[in-house]
């Protein structure tokens, strides 16, 4: 993948209302999402600023998809509140201005690019000469111009998740949701992504994004370590190495959640 090129211009999501940044775009309060018996949520409260790249860091069940899925308003809280850009989840102004990569692919297999594409423009209400500009442009940045017209179940895996990127980012939403959007993308890839997000971000998108790969995490401009729902602990990777004392974000991961523990126990 060529190093992309610093096309993505401002999408019809982004005229009004600009997030400002260091204003809270996303504020979850006292959130909690119960299925049956299983707590998925437990109590959760942050606030994350515009202008952020905010990572969400757990083991598998810990909640990230749960809660992704929550802002976006899939899935209905149990008790508590999301707002975004001052809107109280689930808001249909915002949902122009969010865009969602799933953790499975969303796309589908029997489509072209073109036409997985056209598809998310037309729930965006993307239209005409604007849709096939905005369709043009991503693909020429997740490097996927000269596959425009393939049938999607001839992609690798990480074209795959190339262009499930590029679907979730057509419209020019201002705060991206991207769960897990390097799984099983190989690490020259991965960069690619990363230094894409970092792009994205300087020009003006705010992100909220899990992964497993901790060395992604150093890319975040905070981390949100959650485990069984709940968040263990929330601050810069720098700054959460510096308090656990950890070399690197693994062991760092294991002392808050040892800490919290103990505490609960105290
Ligand atoms: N629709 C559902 N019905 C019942 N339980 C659910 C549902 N969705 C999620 N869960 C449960 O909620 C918990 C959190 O799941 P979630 O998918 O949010 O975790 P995750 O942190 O995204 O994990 P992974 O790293 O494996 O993607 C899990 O125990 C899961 O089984
Ligand atoms: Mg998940």
């Amino acid at each position: 993948m060529q190093e992309p090129e610093p096309t993505l211009e401002a999408g019809p999501a982004q005229q009004s209302q600009q997030p400002v940044d260091g204003e809270p775009i996303v504020v979850i309060d006292q959130l909690v999402k119960q299925f049956g018996k299983l707590r998925a949520i437990n109590n959760l409260s942050m606030a994350i600023q515009a202008g952020e790249t905010y990572g969400l860091i757990g083991p598998n069940g810990s909640g990230k998809t749960t809660l992704i899925r929550m802002l976006v308003g899939l899935v209905k809280p149990t008790s508590g509140s999301i707002q975004i850009m001052h809107e109280r989840v689930p808001a249909a102004k915002i949902a122009p201005r969010i865009g969602y990569m799933t953790q499975l692919s969303a796309l589908y297999n029997d489509l072209t690019a073109r036409e997985n594409m056209r598809f998310f423009c037309n729930i965006y209400g993307l239209r005409g000469k604007e849709q096939k500009q905005r369709i043009d442009e991503m693909l020429e940045r997740v490097d996927l111009a000269d596959r425009i017209d393939s049938v999607v179940s001839t992609f690798s895996g990480g074209m795959k998740q190339r262009l499930s990127l590029a679907c979730a980012l057509v419209h020019g939403p201002r705060l991206a949701l991207l769960d897990e959007p390097t799984v099983g993308v190989d690490p020259e890839l991965r960069r690619t992504f990363w230094d894409y997000f970092a792009q994205l971000n300087k020009e003006g998108v705010t992100i909220i994004v899990s992964t497993h790969h901790l060395d992604e995490a150093a890319r975040c401009t905070r981390l949100g370590l959650m485990r069984s729902g709940i968040l263990l602990a929330q601050d810069s990777p720098h700054e959460l190495l510096r308090q656990s004392g950890q070399a690197n974000m693994e062991d760092a991961f294991l002392y808050f959640a040892r800490s919290f523990h103990a505490t609960e126990r105290s």
